[in-house]
């Protein structure tokens, strides 16, 4: 073996080696599976796969002695034996949820001294009877405890319940437990606990808590959070959190029976706190009277630290004056969604909230389902409570002081009514979100000012309103980044709307636009959003767009088409130099122009990004006129946005998946190039059967076509001497004489003299024919002159073009023009012509009419002059 396949051996190990650890198969009959952390410790994952404990620990240590988490959950373990566990005793992460517990006998867990976390949650464990649950048990390592689960409500008999005494797990930070009513609370002493949630918030946790007492959480003095959501709270008292010093995060929420009275007693104990964030969401019932936030009840908040605050869900209704001023100084985020906020002064105090950054109060009067009523506690009415509180920061002079600190805010005196206001911002606020809240509004061509006008917002989610046109002028918002208004039932927007000139995301999905776009005169509802980058226009019903729609979103990246009714996108691109994302699923394309193409790869290339294209969900038609996109598709369809479920169409109508595109679209250039040539073939085919019947058809009319020709032309561009000299009855020669110039002695000798000693006018080509006058007008001319034509036929005459030119005009003079009796043509046979020297035509004639067949014999003359007189007068 050389040493390059060494390497090649070498290198194979080292990437299956690595590949087989992260992720493999394990446990008893490979049962488990395993993943491999960074630092070579193994987690094992045993949940729900019908193994033994014993034998799991067993496995662990002779097989993978470096496992260090092992999740077990739902395997119903039941009992639990010193021996069952002892080879797992070196793992620091134990999952034990959903095993049908029912104790835990001392020694179990005796040795596990790098146990970390422990998850005993959803057994059946009597955690609250201290002689069944013994927390000594517990290894003393332990950071993580979960125990909640371990409660059914039903086994709520007539005893009493303590928590258990955790004073032992002196590294303990963060405990879930089942909350219930004590009398004690949890007291154990020094407690480390930093995280505690007693909530009954998952399917099987268990928390009642009806009051909570100064008592209740007595111990918990490093307690950072507390979450005691969903614990049918109904009374909290004053002193209940003040001793927290730490506490950072409250979660109250959905405690229904809670309401606001308790409000003021929280916001009080909150003050000797590091508070962050509070919770208050869904206290108060959904359905029912709507309530107030008084003064009194957020007092105190003044007085904290509090970073965020959630009321959501409480069907508030109005907020005290001047409730907005005593909001904390450092206040930064607001969340009020889902209530059922009316107009109200407040509502021009939001100048006050001086450092607020971001409002929440999406889905105000939101819709309920009339088919999912969830029975909800009542809560008590407590709308008539007592407005009164000793807190300093309610009085007069301290509004007014605060008032007087912030730049756009304004107190409002307790009595004074107050006249015309303007709605103020405040300084610092950075986002609204108002989605979903029912309102109703058309703007037309009204300007609404919003102040300050050097306002920092930047995101406004006013989606899923109702604002069906908007044109006039609302802003200035200098700073605006993102606007949302999706799906509000809007039809027009105008481009002063729009005039945000910082704006980077505009949503405009699912509304009415497609009308305005398809009657649109300028395209010029985007033309100041320079600074944009992702526009949003899916399900707007657009049809047409005008050309110039985006010629001025330079900064574009993402444009969102996806909709029903596109047939062609074929607007001007070529600006849009960082367009690298175009969706136009859902639409009727056939196909996307060489432009677009370009763009976007250049664009790809210029950039150094990737571009992306959604093209499902179209017509795009698999033809030979369309093989070039189709080409095109297959060279990019890894940019193709699930191209896997692209579908394309025949002309014949059926449909091409994915699949078969790749499978059959290489092939396609060769079966069209022979579908062309025999496009090209038939086509030459059909031409030349054209083309011959026409020559046929010319052939067989040759002589009528000259005929018409000639008169025609001399008809427009002839003589008209000519022309006028003569009526139909009136000609100027009684016979013009056709024949060969080899036959003119006969003439010179015979015909001329004989036949104009009796009168007549003849014209005789050598005579009468005017020179410098194309010969054909010369002829045309005579026969139409003539009374008659006489045609001298013999050898010669037949041979001559000109001869047999004279013979066809005077034949079609005869046929098309005059009435004369026996035809105005006189053929006199001058000698035997055999019949095959004769051409057609003449012969045809000579089948059809009479003839005069000239003679040598004496005796036989006077009858050939006789005829040939009478032929050519009558
Ligand atoms: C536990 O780890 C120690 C070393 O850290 C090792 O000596 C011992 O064998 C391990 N025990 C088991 C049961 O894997
Ligand atoms: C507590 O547990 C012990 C031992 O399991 C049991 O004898 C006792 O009845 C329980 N106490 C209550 C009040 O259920
Ligand atoms: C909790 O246990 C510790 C010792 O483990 C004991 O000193 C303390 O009194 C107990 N607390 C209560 C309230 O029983
Ligand atoms: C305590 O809760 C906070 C917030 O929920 C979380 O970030 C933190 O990781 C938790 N601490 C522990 C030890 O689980
Ligand atoms: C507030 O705290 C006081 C004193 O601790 C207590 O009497 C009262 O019940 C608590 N609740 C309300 C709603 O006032
Ligand atoms: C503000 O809170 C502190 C505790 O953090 C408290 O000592 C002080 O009395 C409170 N101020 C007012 C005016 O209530
Ligand atoms: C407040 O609590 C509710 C209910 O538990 C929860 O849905 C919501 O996400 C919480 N709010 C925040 C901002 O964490
Ligand atoms: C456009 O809006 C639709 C929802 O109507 C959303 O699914 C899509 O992600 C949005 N597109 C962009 C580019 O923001
Ligand atoms: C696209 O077509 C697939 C399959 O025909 C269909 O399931 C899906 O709902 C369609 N999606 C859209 C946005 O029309």
């Amino acid at each position: 073996m050389g040493q390059d396949n060494y390497l090649f051996v070498i290198a194979f190990l080292i990437v299956h080696a690595n590949i087989s650890m992260s992720f493999f198969t394990c446990g008893p009959d490979l049962k488990c599976s395993c993943t491999t952390r960074p630092s070579g410790a193994i987690a094992m994952d045993c949940k729900a796969r019908n193994v033994k404990l014993r034998q799991v620990c067993e496995n662990i240590a002779q097989i993978y002695p470096n496992v260090s988490d092992l999740n077990i959950a739902r395997n119903n373990i039941g009992s639990i034996n010193a021996k069952d566990m002892n080879h797992c005793r070196n793992i620091s992460s134990l999952n034990m949820n959903y095993n049908q517990i029912s104790s835990l006998r001392s020694g179990v867990l005796k040795d596990f001294r790098n146990i970390l976390t422990l998850d005993l949650s959803e057994n059946v464990l009597d955690i609250f009877n201290n002689t069944a649950f013994d927390p000594s048990v517990l290894p003393s390592s332990l950071r993580i405890l979960k125990l909640y689960g371990n409660f059914r409500e039903d086994s709520k008999l007539e005893r009493s319940f303590a928590y258990p005494n955790f004073t032992k797990l002196r590294n303990l930070a963060m405990l879930q437990m089942d909350g219930i009513e004590t009398d004690f609370g949890l007291e154990y002493e020094n407690s480390s606990v930093k995280n505690l949630t007693l909530s009954s918030q998952g399917p099987l946790g268990f928390c009642s808590i009806k009051e909570i007492f100064p008592t209740t959480f007595h111990s918990l003095a490093n307690i950072r959070v507390l979450d005691i959501s969903s614990c049918r709270i109904e009374n909290i008292y004053r002193d209940a959190f003040k001793h927290m010093k730490c506490l950072e995060i409250l979660d109250l929420s959905l405690n229904r029976r809670l309401g606001f009275s308790s409000l003021k007693n929280i916001t009080y104990s909150l003050q000797f706190t590091n508070i962050q964030f509070v919770n208050y969401s869904r206290v108060y019932t959904s359905f029912g009277v709507g309530t107030i936030i008084l003064n009194r009840d957020i007092c105190y908040l003044r007085n904290t630290s509090l970073k965020a605050v959630a009321f959501d869900g409480n069907n508030i209704e109005m907020i005290e004056k001047n409730t907005n001023l005593l909001l904390p100084k450092h206040l930064e985020t607001i969340y009020g969604q889902e209530n059922t906020f009316t107009f109200g002064l407040y509502l021009f105090q939001f100048g006050c909230l001086e450092n607020v950054l971001h409002i929440h109060a999406n889905n105000q009067n939101k819709m309920h389902s009339p088919i999912k009523y969830f029975a909800e506690p009542t809560s008590k009415n407590d709308n008539d409570r007592n407005r009164d509180s000793e807190c300093p920061f309610m009085t007069e002079e301290s509004l007014k002081s605060i008032a007087k600190d912030i730049h756009d805010c304004t107190y409002f005196p307790a009595k004074e009514t107050v006249a015309e206001m303007k709605p103020q911002f405040s300084r610092s606020l950075k986002s609204i979100y108002f989605s979903g809240c029912n309102l109703v509004y058309s703007i037309d061509n009204t300007d609404i000012n919003i102040s300050p006008s050097n306002n920092t917002i930047e995101v406004l989610d006013f989606s899923k309103n109702a604002f069906h046109s908007l044109s006039g002028r609302i802003g200035p918002f200098p700073n605006l980044k993102f606007l949302s208004l999706s799906r509000s039932y809007c039809s027009f927007i105008s481009s002063e709307i729009l005039s945000m000139v910082k704006l980077e995301n505009l949503q405009l999905d699912q509304n009415y636009l497609g009308e305005m776009f398809a009657h649109q005169g300028r395209g010029d509802t985007f033309e100041y959003l320079t600074h944009l980058k992702t526009l949003n226009l899916s399900t707007n019903r657009i049809t047409r767009l005008h050309k110039n729609i985006f010629s001025r979103l330079k900064n574009v990246e993402n444009i969102d088409l996806s909709s029903k009714n596109i047939e062609m996108f074929d607007v001007h691109v070529t600006s849009l130099k960082n367009l690298l994302h175009l969706n136009l699923q859902g639409n009727t394309v056939h196909k996307l122009n060489h432009k677009t193409r370009q763009l976007l790869e250049d664009n790809s290339m210029r950039i150094g990004k990737n571009f992306t294209l959604d093209l499902r969900n179209n017509s795009i038609e698999y033809s030979c006129s369309n093989q070039q996109f189709l080409y095109w598709l297959l060279d990019h369809k890894e940019r193709l946005q699930g191209f896997h479920e692209m579908v394309f169409y025949r002309l014949n109508g059926s449909s091409v998946d994915s699949t078969a595109f790749l499978r059959e679209v290489p092939h396609l250039r060769a079966q069209c190039r022979s579908y062309t040539v025999a496009i090209v073939l038939s086509a030459l085919g059909v031409l030349s059967a054209c083309a011959i019947i026409i020559a046929v058809i010319l052939y067989k009319k040759r002589w009528k076509l000259r005929y018409w020709y000639y008169m025609t032309k001399q008809n427009y561009f002839g003589y008209r001497r000519l022309v006028n000299d003569y009526k139909d009855d009136d000609y100027r020669y009684d016979a013009f004489i056709s024949y060969s110039d080899h036959d003119l002695h006969f003439i010179r000798d015979e015909i001329i003299p004989r036949l104009e000693n009796r009168g007549m006018k003849l014209c005789v080509h050598q005579r009468d024919f005017l020179p410098g006058i194309p010969i054909t007008d010369n002829i045309v001319d005579a026969i139409r002159t003539s009374n008659k034509t006489v045609v001298i036929l013999s050898k010669t005459f037949v041979k001559k073009q000109w001869c047999i030119f004279e013979f066809n005009m005077a034949r079609m003079e005869s046929i098309d023009k005059r009435l004369c009796e026996n035809g105005c043509l006189v053929i006199v046979l001058y000698e035997n012509v055999p019949a095959k020297e004769i051409p057609l035509e003449v012969m045809d004639w000579i089948d059809n009419h009479s003839y005069i067949r000239y003679t040598r014999d004496p005796d036989g003359q006077p009858l050939f002059w006789e005829s040939l007189t009478t032929a050519i007068e009558h």
